[in-house]
């Protein structure tokens, strides 16, 4: 009898091992841009490959524009193993404790992607992905999306043009001081609250890379748009650290692989999606766009740059003296 029940119990749990076989990986990749966006069009593309590499052994789903969790959320979602893939912004990592990231934040500091790829694709860029470790946190690779522009209901011309305006970034302290530094006031907001904020009124203007203004439709309830591309807003793709350490080594060889080359895919696209958002908004002819002469764009310089040294404190002066020189 004792035998019988015995061989029943290791007939079900044969089963169950077998069912678990059969049963793929789940990774769920949540972001807060729309699907028509560098970052949305890179998760689908890491999907694609993820799951055609390891033949269904993994399956991936992608869920965009906060539709699982907004900002703050989904950083504490993926330390907890509620989800397993972000890319949230590179201004994102401060409240995670973690304040080096806010260096890409720094205004003018990269003159165009060949000099941020230095950093990113460098030694700088590991070292800041080391610092994510103690957090549960394993730093997988960097995309880009583009160079900010600043927009607003009022036009934009010079950098006092934004004194006293109420204007949204993201949980930045250093893009906090840059709001300071043009004497307007920063409004740290969820991304998936600033249309609403804009269109009410309950800010008056904020600073994005075109494709994110676009598909957000951002440029219906801001009446001026200036391409002052005073600052880099570019992503960490980041997994819980446990999860990815835990994948079988083969499935683990084929989801770096496919990380690998959806990053190559965000970077190469990055760009034009950026340009093609812009020839979107003029066309829309909602939103007025100024571009500004290399004096007016100077002027925008000029007012900025005191940001870095005020910020050595906060991110050290040797992480930005060591960006100044991979970029030099
Ligand atoms: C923002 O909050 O403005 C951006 O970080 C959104 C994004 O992920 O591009």
């Amino acid at each position: 009898m004792k035998i019988r029940a015995l061989l029943l119990g290791l007939v079900a749990a044969g089963l169950t091992a077998t069912a678990a076989a059969a049963d793929p990986i789940v990774i769920k990749f949540s972001h807060v841009v729309a699907q028509d966006t560098p970052k949305g069009k890179a998760a689908d593309k890491f999907r694609e490959l993820a799951e055609q590499y390891t033949s269904g052994a993994v399956k991936v789903e992608v869920y965009p524009n906060s539709t699982l969790y907004k900002d703050k959320e989904e950083m504490e979602a993926l330390q907890l193993g509620a989800v397993q893939l972000l890319a949230p912004s590179l201004a994102k990592f401060g409240p995670l404790g973690v304040r080096d990231f806010e260096a890409f934040d720094l205004p003018f500091i990269f003159d165009n992607y060949e000099a941020l790829h230095k950093v990113t694709y460098g030694p700088v860029g590991q070292q800041l992905f080391a610092k994510l470790e103690p957090k549960g946190i394993k730093g997988l690779a960097y995309w880009d999306n583009g160079f900010k522009s600043f927009s607003a209901n009022t036009p934009i011309k010079k950098p006092d043009d934004l004194r006293g305006k109420k204007m949204r970034i993201q949980s930045s302290k250093v893009l906090e001081e840059q709001m300071r530094e043009l004497k307007s006031l920063p409004q740290v907001m969820a991304f998936s609250e600033v249309y609403q904020a804009l269109q009410t009124g309950v800010v008056d203007g904020t600073e994005n890379p075109i494709s994110n203004l676009y598909t957000q439709k951002m440029h219906e309830v801001q009446k001026h748009l200036a391409l002052t591309e005073h600052g880099y807003l570019g992503y960490a793709v980041i997994t819980n650290k446990k999860f990815w350490d835990g994948l079988p080594a083969d499935v683990r060889t084929q989801l770096d692989r496919a990380i690998k080359e959806s990053t190559e895919y965000a970077n190469k696209i990055a760009k034009d999606e950026n340009d093609q958002a812009l020839e979107a908004v003029r066309k829309a002819g909602k939103t007025e766009v100024y571009q500004l002469s290399t004096e007016e764009r100077l002027a925008f310089k000029k007012a900025l740059v005191p940001v870095h040294k005020k910020m050595e404190s906060r991110i050290g002066g040797d992480l930005i003296k060591s960006i100044y020189e991979a970029t030099s």
